[in-house]
């Protein structure tokens, strides 16, 4: 499948909205591969496909958890930590994605993880500084992503930790792993 394939298939299973928002991850993935050295094509396939499951039915994706021995952690969240995993699972048995990289970077874009490679930073970079984004310090995430990836993936991993701590949210484990992990 080719990019235009891609997007013409995830464009049917989201809103306008989403859609939007993944061109925009989409071109900023593609600009960070630029930049930092990473495989433009990847960027731009792990981003097209980033939010495929976004709009999964959520009982399905647990469904999915529980048959296809993705991790037993994820039983006990909703869509928002999900639909990575199993958006994964969709571009690897629909789209017959093989590349292990991009899947992860799908497999992860919700929750980060200890051991990151450069591609999952810039999808989970990306996903959070596209343009369509304005929450309170998006223009200094992305200022900083402009210049150095590996401080703008600790400040974005804190900027979500932070949020949800604020916002009394639980954390899923391997944020908090990929935290630790970035700053050790
Ligand atoms: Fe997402
Ligand atoms: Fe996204």
């Amino acid at each position: 499948m080719e990019r235009d394939d891609y997007l013409a298939n995830v464009k049917i299973r989201m809103p306008e909205k989403r859609y939007i928002h993944t061109i925009g991850v989409m071109e900023t993935a593609i600009s960070l591969a630029k930049k930092y050295g990473e495989d433009e094509k990847s960027a731009e396939t792990a981003a097209i496909l980033h939010d495929i499951a976004k709009y999964a039915d959520e009982n399905w994706m647990r469904e999915v958890v529980q048959t296809k021995g993705l991790d037993p952690r994820l039983l006990g969240w909703g869509s928002e930590i999900l639909h990575g995993p199993v958006g994964a699972w969709i571009a690897q048995h629909e789209f017959n994605i093989t590349n292990e990289d991009i899947l992860n970077a799908i497999r992860f874009h919700t929750t980060g993880r200890a051991g990151m490679s450069k591609l999952e930073k810039i999808i989970y970079i990306a996903d959070m500084i596209e343009p369509n984004r304005n929450f309170p310090g998006v223009e200094n995430l992305r200022q900083i992503a402009n210049e150095n990836l590996e401080l703008a993936m600790e400040s974005c991993v804190s900027h979500s930790i932070t949020f949800l701590v604020q916002t009394k949210q639980p954390i899923f484990p391997a944020s908090v792993e990929c935290f630790n992990d970035i700053i050790s």
